[in-house]
C-alpha cells in the first residue's frame, strides 16, 4: 500500500516522532540525503495561492538531488476538464511523488486512492498538515519537548489550521485548546479523532469559546487569518465574528510567561494578531516559516522510503 500525507493522522505518533527527528538531521546538513538524485521529478499542484509553500517544496525537492514541477491548475486539465484520478494516473508514469493544494479533502482522497505514488497535502480546506510539521519543529527547538505542552489556538476552529492542530497536536502529546465562536467550531469528526488520539498519546483536545480561558497559561498560541482563501465572501460576518478571537498583548499576557506565538502566514495585521505581539520578541513567525523547508524534506525522504521498501 502506498504510504500518503493527506491528513496529520496519516502518520502515527512514532512516524510523526521520526520525520520531526529527520528533519532536525537534514536542518543542521542540509544536503545530507538525495533520495531524489538522478535527477527524478516531483509535481508540486496549486489550485490556491501560495508563497512559503511554494517556494519551501522547490528548493527542497532541489535540495534533495531532485527537479521540481511546479503546476498551476489555473492553466492545466486538472480541475476542469479531468479527474484527480485521471491526472495521478498520468503523473505517476513520469513523477515520484505528487504534491496538490487544493479546496476539497475529497479531491486528494480520490488522487491518493488512483496511484502507486505519494499524494502529500500542501494545504486543503480542513488540513494543513505540511505546515504542522513545520510548527512542531519549530516548538520543539523552542520548548525542548512537545509531550504536555499547552496550545492555544484562537480564531477559525473549522480552518485547515485549526484541524491540523487538533490530529497533529494530540498526535505529538500535547494539550491542544481551540477557541473559536461556536459557529465556527472544529468539525466534531475531526474533534473525537484528535480526542482519541490524545487519549493514546496523553494530549488532549479542548474546545473553547471564551479566548481569555483558552489562552491562560498556554506554552504556544497560535493564531490564523480569519479569511482563508475560499472564504472571501464571508470577510465582513467573520471580521464582525472574530474580534474577541484577536492576539493582542492583554490575551498574550494571559499566557505563561515564556509563551511562544505563531502564525502560519500571511497574516493580516489588526485583524487575528496586533503587530506588536507577531512582530515582537514571543514571537517565532520566521523561524516557522523556515521549517517548512526542513520539514517537508524530511517528510518527502520518509514518504519515498517507506514507498520504496513496499515495492521491494
Ligand atoms: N503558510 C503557508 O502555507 O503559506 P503560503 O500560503 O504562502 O504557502
Ligand atoms: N487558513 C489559511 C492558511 C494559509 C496558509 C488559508 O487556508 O487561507
Amino acid at each position: 500500500m502506498t504510504r500518503h500525507f493527506l491528513r496529520d493522522d496519516d502518520l502515527t505518533a512514532a512516524e510523526q516522532a521520526e520525520i520531526l527527528d529527520l528533519a532536525v538531521r537534514l536542518k543542521q546538513e542540509r544536503w545530507a540525503a538525495q533520495p531524489l538524485a538522478g535527477p527524478q521529478t516531483v509535481a508540486v499542484i496549486f489550485d490556491k495561492s501560495s508563497t512559503r509553500t511554494r517556494v519551501s517544496f522547490a528548493v527542497g525537492i532541489a535540495d534533495l538531488g531532485g527537479s521540481p514541477l511546479i503546476i498551476s491548475t489555473a492553466n492545466s486539465q486538472l480541475g476542469g476538464k479531468e479527474t484527480p484520478a485521471d491526472t495521478a494516473r498520468v503523473l505517476e508514469r513520469m513523477v515520484s511523488a505528487i504534491v496538490w493544494r487544493t479546496y476539497a479533502q475529497s479531491g486528494l482522497e480520490e488522487m491518493a486512492a488512483g496511484t502507486t505514488v505519494p499524494v502529500v497535502n500542501a494545504l486543503s480546506d480542513d488540513f494543513h498538515p505540511c505546515q504542522l510539521l513545520a510548527d512542531l519543529l519549530t516548538i520543539r527547538e523552542h520548548k525542548g519537548e512537545l509531550a504536555g505542552l499547552t496550545v492555544a489556538f484562537l480564531g477559525d476552529g473549522a480552518s485547515n489550521m485549526a484541524q491540523s492542530y487538533v490530529l497533529a497536536g494530540a498526535l505529538a502529546g500535547m494539550h491542544v485548546r481551540i477557541a473559536s465562536p461556536e459557529e465556527f467550531a472544529p468539525d466534531a469528526a475531526v474533534v473525537a479523532d484528535g480526542q482519541a488520539l490524545g487519549a493514546s498519546t496523553g494530549g488532549s483536545v479542548t474546545l473553547f469559546t471564551d479566548a481569555q480561558a483558552a489562552v491562560a497559561g498556554a506554552d504556544v498560541v497560535v493564531t490564523d487569518t480569519w479569511v482563508s482563501m475560499g472564504k472571501e465572501d464571508e470577510k465582513a460576518h467573520r471580521v464582525a465574528t472574530f474580534g474577541s478571537y484577536r492576539v493582542d498583548a492583554a490575551l498574550m499576557a494571559l499566557a505563561a510567561p515564556d509563551a511562544v506565538f505563531m502564525h502560519c502566514l500571511p497574516a493580516d495585521r489588526g485583524y487575528e494578531v496586533t503587530a506588536d505581539v507577531i512582530d515582537g520578541a514571543q514571537s517565532i513567525i520566521w523561524d516557522e516559516a523556515e521549517n517548512r523547508l526542513h520539514a517537508q524534506k524530511a517528510l518527502l525522504v520518509w514518504l519515498l522510503a517507506q514507498n520504496a521498501g513496499a515495492a521491494a
